[in-house]
């Protein structure tokens, strides 16, 4: 499809927009709403869904003239507005229209031209998000499992809502038979708003001090580091009420289209109680609905109405399924995800094998450790991620449940030493390290602290003393340090002073055991 084709009855069809929180760069009191830009667009025709009756059911009628945040409280998503809203400066994008490159760490190449830009409408101004920004963000993650950990977090997270598990597994994209992969709960799921702000920019729910996600960009950053495009597939259930809701998060869709800032299509059903059947729920209005759905079947793997929502199929009544599908490849131009290597069990890293240098009758002791492994093996890494594993929950991965592994309970002449670091006289935590040696020392030059924050593995097998240095080889201890701050791709700290003592502490604590 050319972009002129894409034309007329866009600003109609009111997809969802991702916008940044809105920044009011101008005095309060003009009114008026963030506006649409897309100008040349084509609402492809609707195919109709044969196999399922649903009835179309027409919510209230929303004002043309209601800001975009007035849909319960700050909703990231711009709700749709009138054509001639269309006057700010930003306009479609023609500089990217090609397809997009395949590997990571090259699409993010640009012009200068097609960066975030601000839109200036009846005096409001709004910031707004360029789809270079969803690239531009996700190299946060430089590695590929510390993204895929975000999404393991997300159904962790969704523990307090009933989450039983979390699937993990290789699927097909139905369009062109490549791999996809796919991650699965069965926690709360999302009801429309949720998936609105799931879909957005720094928005978390999360209050409990126990959750794992607080930035409100994991879903962001990892899935659009993992592969160019995202369908997510959630169904809620609430005081009776279900909801079933598909968005598409995708780089393809943005990039070839040549937009010039984040939209989102979305769609939206709702259980009616009398009928038993699942029905249309118009946040907006039919044509919106319409648009959205076409949206939904020309860019995600699913190319019918229909399709989409035999998605809902193995999910129940509540729960969330992730599709990541044009997943990214690697420098050398092989899928960067290898699910071939080890089919039945595994998902590793194509190429990350390390070679590991030790003398050769040590060699393979070293390799199999989980250390080395769990740099391309996922089942490695996974059975570390989470300290303690949340009752009656499992992380399941290829079809196999992934075996809990604490380091701590492999360490021989183990001690626990309580650190409790001060700043000013101040106490600001506590923390106490499980130290020992790894059972197969001296044959492993291995050593390290595994450091979890809130149940969450951020540094595994931390080197606070030099591997040239021969004192602490073997020794390896874990903690749970609570009082400092992971960053945002909880792969590492915030360098903060509390974060230096504690490297300082780990250092003596290490020669002080050897
Ligand atoms: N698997 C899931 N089940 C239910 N809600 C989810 C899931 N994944 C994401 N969300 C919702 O989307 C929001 C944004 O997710 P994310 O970008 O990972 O940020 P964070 O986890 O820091 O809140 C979450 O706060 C949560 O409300
Ligand atoms: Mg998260």
């Amino acid at each position: 499809m050319s972009l002129s084709d894409f034309s007329d009855s866009f600003a109609d069809s009111g997809l969802e927009e991702v916008e940044m929180k809105p920044v009011k760069l101008e005095p309060p009191g003009f009114g008026g709403s963030v506006m649409r830009h897309v100008q040349n667009h084509n609402t492809q025709q609707l195919q109709k869904s044969t196999s399922l009756s649903r009835v179309q059911e027409c919510e209230e009628e929303r004002s043309s003239n209601a800001p975009s945040s007035g849909r319960s409280g700050m909703s990231m998503l711009d709700q749709g507005q009138s054509p001639s809203d269309d006057t700010g400066l930003s306009s479609t994008s023609h500089l990217c229209p090609a397809p997009i490159c395949r590997q990571f760490w090259k699409a993010g190449n640009y012009n200068d031209g097609t960066k975030a830009n601000i839109s200036i409408q009846n005096g409001n101004n709004y910031l707004h998000v360029h789809p270079m920004f969803l690239h531009s963000n996700a190299t946060s993650h430089k590695w590929a499992f510390g993204a895929l950990a975000e999404l393991l977090d997300n159904a962790v997270d969704e523990v307090q809502n009933g989450a039983t598990f979390v699937n993990v597994d290789k699927t097909i994209n139905p369009r062109d038979g490549s791999a996809a992969l796919l991650i699965q709960d069965d926690g709360g799921g999302m009801e429309p708003e949720g998936m609105r702000r799931c879909m957005s920019f720094g928005f978390s729910d999360k209050k409990e001090k126990t959750a794992i996600g607080r930035y409100g960009n994991g879903f962001k950053t990892s899935t659009m580091r993992l592969g160019a495009d995202v369908i997510v597939f959630s169904c809620h259930l609430k005081d009776g009420v279900m909801t079933q809701s598909i968005g598409l998060l995708s780089y393809t869709f943005l990039m070839r289209m040549g937009y010039d800032r984040i939209v989102v299509p979305m769609v939206d059903y709702k259980l009616n109680a009398s009928t038993g059947t699942m029905e249309v729920f118009h946040c907006h209005d039919k044509e919106h609905f319409k648009s959205n759905l076409s949206m939904l079947m020309q860019w995600s793997p699913y190319s019918s109405e229909a399709d989409l929502l035999q998605q809902f199929e193995d999910i129940g009544s509540h729960g969330t399924k992730v599709i990541i599908y044009n997943l990214w490849c690697n420098d050398s131009g092989n899928v960067e995800l290898d699910f071939d290597s080890d089919p039945e069990v595994d998902i590793r890293i194509n190429g990350d094998k390390r070679k590991v240098d030790t003398l050769p009758a040590w060699k393979s002791t070293n390799e199999q450790h989980i250390a080395n492994r769990l740099q391309y093996s996922l089942r490695a890494y996974l059975s570390i991620l989470y300290l303690r594993m949340p009752e009656n929950f499992s992380i399941i991965l290829r079809g196999q449940i992934v075996e809990h592994h604490n380091i701590a309970d492999e360490l021989k002449f183990i001690e626990y030493i309580l650190y409790r670091p001060q700043i000013g006289g101040f106490i600001e935590g506590q923390v106490v390290t499980t130290i020992g040696f790894l059972k197969e020392a001296p044959l492993l030059n291995i050593h390290g602290f595994n450091v979890y924050h809130k149940n969450r593995l951020i540094l595994p097998f931390w080197p606070v003393v030099s591997y040239a240095d021969s004192r602490g080889r073997g020794v390896v201890g874990v903690l749970e340090a609570n009082f400092i701050e992971p960053i945002h791709n909880k792969q590492d700290f915030e360098r903060t002073s509390l974060f230096q003592k504690l490297e300082v502490r780990l250092k003596e604590m290490t020669w002080e055991y050897w």
